[in-house]
């Protein structure tokens, strides 16, 4: 952590809940949040229970996310969600290229570039994922891997929009199989990510960005993570979904 960056916490529920469990899950967690002041909570539920779950944390120290979107304004896209769709449900951020979406729905590095780019034009956030494959790790590719994914990722964004970018670095394989990246190596490649965001804009801009670590994080290894120098934040997919285990993470000391 760096008391410039105000750390990001942020709970992905993935394909989880119907919308009255969200509701439900919602509603149980801000009373246990309530008192974080230092700490920026985000909740990224499916995109059929943003409704709800916007109506329960107004007035809350929670922000709204959604989990994807499609970088057009509108149009023949059928099941596509457009920014001014999130927007007008109170949604502030939103996802864009988590590994699961790279994995298993096409997603490229371009289609990534085009939707963090989109999302910023009209006026949301983007957790911009980043990460590698353990078989591009063990074969040495982690710099290029990561490098080529900044890059493309954030091609053509002006350094005046880059301010509303967050970077999640989640290795795919400590996504949902319980083998978190020590802090360490959790902690080399965000200053890789700093270092080439660095190059690509200036140390200012670098400095200011908060680059969020995911892939098995739990209230117990939470703050460890959170204790080294380039690590802003977490972004929290199994953890998240029970109130009081996310509660806990999120009150991390
Ligand atoms: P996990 O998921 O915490 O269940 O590993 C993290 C993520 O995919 O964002």
């Amino acid at each position: 952590m760096n008391p410039n960056r105000k750390p990001i916490l942020a709970g992905n529920w993935k394909m989880n809940k119907t919308s009255s469990e969200a509701r439900d899950l919602a509603a149980k967690l801000a009373p246990l949040v309530s008192g974080v002041k230092d700490r920026e909570i985000v909740l990224a539920p499916t995109f059929t229970s943003l409704q709800t779950v916007s109506e329960v944390i107004k007035g809350t120290n929670m922000v709204l996310a959604a989990q994807n979107m499609h970088w057009e304004d509108k149009g023949a896209f059928t099941g596509e969600i457009s920014a001014e769709m999130l927007l007008d449900l109170g949604c502030e951020y939103v996802i864009i290229g988590h590994s699961e979406r790279r994995q298993y729905f096409g997603e490229t590095d371009d289609t990534v570039n085009r939707k963090a780019k989109q999302a910023l034009k009209k006026g949301l956030s983007a957790i911009l994922c980043v990460g590698e494959t353990l078989a591009e790790r063990e074969a040495g590719k982690l710099n290029e891997v990561i490098s080529r994914q900044v890059t493309v990722g954030l091609k053509d964004i002006v350094t005046e929009y880059i301010k509303k970018i967050v970077i999640a670095y989640e290795p795919v394989w400590a996504i949902g199989t319980g083998k978190t990246a020590t802090p360490e190596q959790a902690n080399e490649v965000h200053s890789l990510i700093r270092q080439k965001v660095k190059t690509l804009y200036n140390a200012e801009v670098a400095q200011g960005l908060r680059i969020q670590y995911g892939g098995s994080v739990t209230p117990e290894n939470v703050s460890a993570l959170m204790a080294k120098p380039d690590i802003d934040g977490a972004l929290v997919g199994g953890a998240s979904l029970k109130p009081d285990t996310f509660a806990t993470l999120v009150n991390f000391k």
